[in-house]
C-alpha cells in the first residue's frame, strides 16, 4: 500500500475527577493522509510552524516504523484538521494516533492497537486522550509498569455534549505547570469517589448524579484562573442541571446534559460575556475509534 487516510475523533479527557484517566471520543475529526515517497518529508494542510520533523503525526509515524524495524523512506503528509488546536479537544493525540496508525497500515498492519497505544503513550505521557481516540466511546485508563491499560465503559445514548470553545488557546504544558506536585489525602479520596460515580452516572443517563459527581479537586481549581469566565459558565451550567467540567486541560469547557433546551440558553448567555468569544459545538459521542477511511496502492 502506498497511500492511506486515517480519521481520528476528537477526545475530551479527564471528565472532571478522572484526571489523566478518563476520556471520551467525540464526533469531530482530524483526517491525515500518508503517502510514501522515495525520500524527504512534505507536510501540508497546517501552519508552516508545524510543517517540519517535529510534527506529531510524523514523530509517531517514525516511532512506529522504528518499532517495526522498518526503514524510514520519504513521506508526504496532508492534515485536514477539524479538531481545534490547543483547545483541550485532543488535537495532539489525534496526530499521534494518525501517525502511528498510518505507518502501521502502510507497512502491513503488524502491530495491534494496544501496541500502537503503548508507543504513543510513551510520547504523550498519559493515555486519557489516546485511548478514546484509538478505541472510541468512553474509556478509563491506567499506566501499570509503564504500560497503558484501557477499558471501555457503557454510555447512555441520550447524552448531549456541548463543547464551549473559546477564542483563546491553552498549551497543555502551561496548564500542567500550574498543578501541585502533591495533593492531600482528602482531595485524593474526593476524586476517587466522584470518579466512580461519574462512570456510573454516564452509563445510567442519571443527570442529577452526574451533575453532583462531575467535580474535581486535582486540576480544575488550579486551572480555572487561566480561563476567562470559567466560574460564570460553571454556575450557569450547573444551576440549569447540566454537568460541567474542563475538556482535558482546557480551555474548552463541557456541558453534558440530556436537556435539549439548555444549548439555546447557553448560547444566548455566552453572547453576553465580553472577556472571550465562546462557540458552542453540539457533539455526539463517537463510538468508533481511529480508522482507515481511504487506502490506495
Ligand atoms: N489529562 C491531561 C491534563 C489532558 O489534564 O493535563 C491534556 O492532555
Amino acid at each position: 500500500m502506498k497511500r492511506v487516510t486515517i480519521r481520528v475523533p476528537a477526545t475530551a479527557a479527564n471528565l472532571g475527577p478522572g484526571f489523566d484517566a478518563f476520556g471520551c471520543a467525540l464526533g469531530l475529526y482530524t483526517d491525515v493522509t500518508f503517502e510514501e515517497t522515495q525520500s524527504g518529508l512534505e507536510i501540508t494542510g497546517c501552519d508552516e510552524a508545524y510543517a517540519g520533523p517535529d510534527n506529531l503525526a510524523y514523530v509517531s509515524y517514525c516511532a512506529v516504523l522504528a518499532s517495526l524495524g522498518e526503514e524510514l523512506r520519504g513521506v508526504k503528509i496532508h492534515i485536514d484538521a477539524h479538531i481545534p488546536i490547543c483547545r483541550g479537544l485532543g488535537s495532539s493525540a489525534a496526530l499521534l494516533v494518525a501517525g502511528a496508525m498510518g505507518a502501521n497500515v502502510l507497512r502491513g498492519n503488524r502491530l495491534s492497537t494496544q501496541g500502537l497505544l503503548n508507543i504513543t503513550n510513551a510520547m504523550e505521557g498519559h493515555p486519557d486522550n489516546l485511548a478514546p481516540a484509538f478505541f472510541g466511546g468512553l474509556t478509563a485508563s491506567m499506566v501499570d509498569n509503564g504500560l497503558p491499560v484501557s477499558v471501555s465503559f457503557p454510555l447512555h445514548p441520550e447524552w448531549e455534549i456541548l463543547a464551549l470553545v473559546p477564542d483563546f488557546d491553552m498549551p497543555t504544558v502551561k496548564a500542567r505547570a500550574v498543578l501541585p506536585e502533591q495533593v492531600s489525602r482528602s482531595d485524593a479520596i474526593y476524586n476517587i469517589s466522584h470518579g466512580a460515580m461519574v462512570l456510573k452516572a454516564l452509563e445510567l443517563g442519571d443527570e442529577k448524579l452526574l451533575c453532583n459527581a462531575m467535580q474535581d479537586r486535582l486540576h480544575q481549581p488550579y486551572r480555572k484562573h487561566m480561563i476567562a469566565d470559567f466560574e460564570v459558565i460553571e454556575s450557569l451550567v450547573r444551576t440549569n442541571g447540566g454537568a460541567f467540567c474542563l475538556s482535558g486541560a482546557g480551555p474548552t469547557l463541557l456541558c453534558i446534559t440530556r436537556n435539549d433546551a439548555l444549548r439555546e440558553k447557553l448560547e444566548q448567555k455566552l453572547q453576553g460575556l465580553t472577556r472571550a468569544n465562546w462557540e458552542v459545538l453540539r457533539l455526539h459521542v463517537e463510538f468508533q475509534g481511529a480508522r482507515v477511511i481511504w487506502a490506495e496502492g
